[in-house]
């Protein structure tokens, strides 16, 4: 055994890089937060090599005065807090004074920078480390060269150039996303691979996550005391067989929190089913206070002070803005404010045909159902068949339903388009869980009990699961060896075809054990109930049934999606139409 001795300072910054920079790509976080926190108003990142060879990150922030750049790369010097209270407020991103230091260790750096305050830049690098004057701008430009030269073990562990490329690509994607303000470039070997312009929110999400993240984005705000929640939620048509899209920051700071992950994912399950993953880019921001960012040096984990309150918030704003049922009319351009769940404006994307999306305003909502009771008899009949005005249905008017598939309704916008049965499928599930979560579901005797032949474990099932049949609302007994008798089913689906509904209810049911299956996988029986009492295709529907439908769809939360995740309806506006004929052009 040697006896105790303090590590070599360059040892300590190398035993730290370990942490801090384990691969370009966390290196190049450090660079551009640096800038950020400086005040940059445009970052230009060039890496060549994947970022091993070189990694230069200008920006035109603040700058470093001379006399403080040999600071800069020392250990555990810092210019963003001087106290513990300040530690616990910190709203920077950086704050440890270990990124450059650590850096430094395992890379050659070269550091220039200018302030308003000097008439010329100045220069300095970890190799020699005199001060030197320099051509400049007012900024700063750091490069990192031959990352780990000196540390080979590291070395080895980094993966093919394209794939560290990537993930300093996705580093930088992350951080572009965050700062909208800030305009950004990457280049790698000479080439640009991104470039985006200083613009909003709005701008920035196209630009980085694309057009068809954008249609198909929900955008939201939602305040709540010292909670906000803003940023952009997917439909659930839009959703990814990949985590990729899932961006979540809090106070700017991207984040990878299973908290927060929980919350959305239980956000998402009524409307999105199987392997899907959704797809958002949400920002959580709360008082610096009530979030300790300070957990990991790389600083993707946070420990909240409230978990409770920011999981229920952010669980609830996200689900409301996912069942925003259909209420304001889209073309009323819904301005977004800090408390209400608004419509995207899709009007920039006007074709192909795509779903729109609308927003909850109480407002318009309480609006329309106060019109729709004075507008339709008992029947669902239009006492008036304009489709225009402020008053009028969301989803407008039917005309006529075709192929035994589609309904077409004229509304004031133009002409909508309803999968009659993912719509009716969409209603069904919805209610069906509400009456269920109000006890037991009104349920409908046959006059004549419908017989169906089935095997074993059908049989098995049924007097297993014996319980939540009733809860269900049905009453199935076995009328011979081989043979049930359906005497009752919930009225709700006493239209559906009715033995192609048992039968599929007792498959799912006899995939499970019987103890607790209604609260474990009630979403998914109701899935199948819905989907099966839905109307089929090839049913023909009255004027009156079609525009009973659309009503219904106005009324019910989520039904923007049938439970599969499709749209249940689109909107080709009048505008659109023109398109298609070249009139007015
Ligand atoms: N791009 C930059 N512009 C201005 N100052 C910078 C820049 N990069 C680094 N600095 C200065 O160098 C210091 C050390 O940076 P760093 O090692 O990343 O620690 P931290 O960001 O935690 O303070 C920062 O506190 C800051 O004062
Ligand atoms: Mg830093």
């Amino acid at each position: 055994m040697r006896r105790i001795h303090p590590l070599p300072d360059l040892l300590i910054s190398q035993i730290a890089a370990g942490e801090v920079v384990e691969r370009p790509a966390s290196v190049l976080k450090e660079l551009v937060e640096n800038s950020l926190d400086a005040g940059a108003g445009r970052i230009d990142v060039a890496l060549e090599e994947g970022g091993v060879r070189l990694m230069r990150v200008s920006d035109d922030g603040g700058g470093i005065e001379p006399e403080d750049l040999p600071l800069a790369l020392a250990r555990h010097a810092t210019s963003k807090i001087g106290s513990l209270e300040e530690l616990e407020r910190v709203s920077s991103y950086g704050f440890r004074g270990e990124a450059l230091a650590s850096i430094a260790s395992v890379a050659r750096v070269t550091l220039t920078s200018r302030t308003t305050s000097t008439s010329h830049g100045s220069r300095i690098n970890n190799t020699g480390g005199e001060i030197a004057p320099a051509a400049s701008a007012v900024g700063t430009v750091v490069e990192v060269a031959d990352l780990y030269f000196n540390t080979p073990a590291r070395r080895k562990f980094l993966k093919s150039e394209a794939t560290e490329f990537g993930h300093c690509d996705d580093a930088f994607l992350r951080m572009a996303l965050a700062n909208p303000g800030v305009a950004f470039s990457l280049s790698h070997n000479g080439c640009v691979k991104r470039r985006y312009v200083a613009g909003d929110l709005e701008r920035r999400i196209r630009d980085v996550l694309g057009g068809e993240f954008f249609a198909h984005g929900r955008a939201l705000d939602v305040v709540a005391g010292p909670l906000r929640l803003y940023g952009f939620v997917a439909l659930p048509a839009y959703s990814k067989a990949s985590r990729d899209e899932q961006y979540c920051y809090v106070n700017g700071r991207f984040v990878r929190d299973k908290l927060l992950a929980h919350a959305l994912r239980e956000a998402y399950t009524d409307v999105l089913h199987g392997a899907r993953h959704p797809a958002y880019a949400l920002f959580v921001e709360l008082d610096p206070g009530g979030v300790d960012v300070n957990v990991h040096p790389a600083k993707t984990e946070v420990r909240f002070r409230d978990s409770r309150s920011v999981h229920q918030f952010v669980f609830h704003a996200v689900q409301r803005s996912l069942a925003a049922p259909l209420g304001a009319a889209q073309d009323t351009a819904a301005s977004p404010s800090a408390t209400e769940v608004s419509a995207w404006d899709t009007a920039a994307y006007a074709y192909p045909a795509r779903q729109a999306t609308l927003g909850v305003q109480e407002q318009p909502v309480a609006s329309y159902l106060d019109f729709a009771q004075r507008a339709f008899d008992s029947s669902g009949t239009p006492l008036t068949t304009q489709a225009s005005g402020r008053d009028a249905p969301v989803l407008g008017y039917a005309v006529a339903q075709i192929h035994g598939i589609y309904v077409l309704a004229q509304n004031a916008a133009g002409l909508v388009i309803v999968d009659m049965h993912a719509a009716h499928e969409r209603i069904l599930y919805e209610r069906i869980k509400q009456q269920l979560e109000a006890g037991p579901p009104s349920c409908q005797s046959l006059l004549v009990p419908l017989l169906i032949n089935v095997g074993n474990s059908e049989m098995a099932a049924v007097t297993e699961h014996a319980e939540t049949l009733r809860r269900l609302g049905f009453e199935i007994a076995p009328a011979g060896p081989q043979e049930l008798a359906v005497r009752a089913v919930p009225t709700l689906l006493s239209r559906g075809d009715l033995p192609a509904l048992v039968r599929a209810l007792l498959s799912d049911l006899k995939e499970f054990p019987a103890s607790r299956v209604i609260e474990a996988r009630r979403n998914e029986l109701l899935a199948t109930l819905a989907c099966h009492g839905a109307v089929r295709a090839n049913r023909s529907l009255s004027l009156p049934e079609m525009n009973a439908l659309l009503r219904d769809m106005e009324a019910t939360e989520r039904a923007d999606q049938c439970n599969h995740g499709r749209p249940t309806w689109v909107q080709l506006s009048i505008g659109e139409l023109d398109k298609l004929f070249m009139r007015g052009q």
